[in-house]
């Protein structure tokens, strides 16, 4: 039985015991996790812990300049801010497998990151925003032996490669225990409600083969949807809600000529933990007026369509 307030103060203490003199390196991935656990990190030991960002250009609109701002300039936290967009679309290119798309973002996100952590000398300590689903999922993710359902890039991997110790203060909490601490330090209401966000980011939003310009469009057609979503008063309502650009293309009109553009599909769930997710259920005239501002502002895509899928038997993203 605690509060958020003593929670806070029982992890620092335990933060600064567990820490010492040592240095800590945390990775920024833009989500709420991550960014609770490097404020509260950095609240117990200051410049001992530096952050670092593997911006792989897979972001949604304005989120890398966000992070960088809130992280730099609000909280005074160091951070190195790495633009690897080149190096992961080049790997990218060409791969239209989604386990092979993920697979290739983790990996290529792990390197990264050791090449960034080995410039600043390396640290004793890897901080991770680690959630108590993150735990479970890491094993039910995995049916049996030889069954993944999806791997998530997030959990496992990077500390044992880099034999450091792990520092995570949020393993006991579920996601909205963590948005809860987030306020509780402070965190600004548009972070800490923020949905969650995938590490891999747009690239498993981009059915098949992900390019600069595909990223682009869906960036525009996402940032559409979430403005709608926001002045009707939806978002805290939803769990997540995002748009999909799919590899098929379509005939429309458009004043008086065809167009032969991209299909955009857009999804929003409701979920408490996103184990299971129920579609939420817009208007009619919301979905339209979506629909109409998409295919009339973003260039490249001429039909929206509304995924009516729930968890399970769908997941939540597409790939
Ligand atoms: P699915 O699509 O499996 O997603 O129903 C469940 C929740 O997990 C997020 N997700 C990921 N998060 N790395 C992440 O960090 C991943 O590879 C990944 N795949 C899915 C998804 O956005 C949803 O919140």
């Amino acid at each position: 039985d605690w509060t958020m307030a003593e929670f806070r103060a029982t992890k620092i203490a335990e933060i600064r015991e567990q820490v010492g003199e040592g240095r800590v390196i945390c990775g920024l991935s833009g989500g709420v996790d991550s960014a609770v656990a490097a404020v509260l990190i950095h609240e117990a030991i200051g410049d001992q812990l530096t952050c670092v960002f593997v911006d792989h250009g897979l972001m949604r609109l304005g989120e890398a300049e966000q992070v960088v701002s809130l992280f730099r300039e609000h909280y005074g936290i160091r951070l190195v801010h790495v633009n690897a967009e080149e190096r992961f679309l080049g790997g990218l290119a060409g791969l239209t497998d989604p386990e092979k798309k993920r697979k290739f973002i983790g990996g290529e996100f792990i390197a990264v990151f050791e090449e960034e952590a080995a410039k600043i000398g390396g640290a004793d300590f890897l901080a991770q925003g680690t959630l108590y689903p993150d735990v479970i999922e890491s094993v039910s993710f995995t049916g049996g032996p030889s069954v993944t359902i999806k791997s998530h890039h997030n959990v496992g991997g990077l500390p044992e490669r880099m034999n450091m110790k792990l520092v995570e203060p949020l393993r006991e909490l579920f996601k909205d225990e963590v948005r809860v601490l987030g306020k509780e330090l402070g965190l600004p209401d548009i972070f800490v409600g923020r949905h969650p966000f995938p590490g891999p980011g747009l690239a498993i939003r981009i059915p098949g083969e992900v390019t600069k310009e595909r990223c682009d469009i869906l960036r525009k057609a996402d940032a559409i949807y979430l403005e709608e979503i926001r002045s009707a008063g939806l978002y805290d309502a939803i769990w997540q809600a995002f748009a999909v650009l799919l590899p098929v293309r379509t005939v429309g009109v458009m004043g008086d000529h065809r167009t032969y553009d991209s299909v955009c599909a857009v999804r929003a769930v409701t979920s408490t933990d996103g184990m299971t997710a129920d579609i939420y259920p817009f208007d009619a005239a919301f979905l339209s007026r979506v629909a109409t501002r998409i295919i009339n502002e973003v260039k490249g895509i001429n039909r929206v369509v509304y995924d009516y899928t729930s968890k399970p038997p769908g997941t939540i993203e597409w790939e």
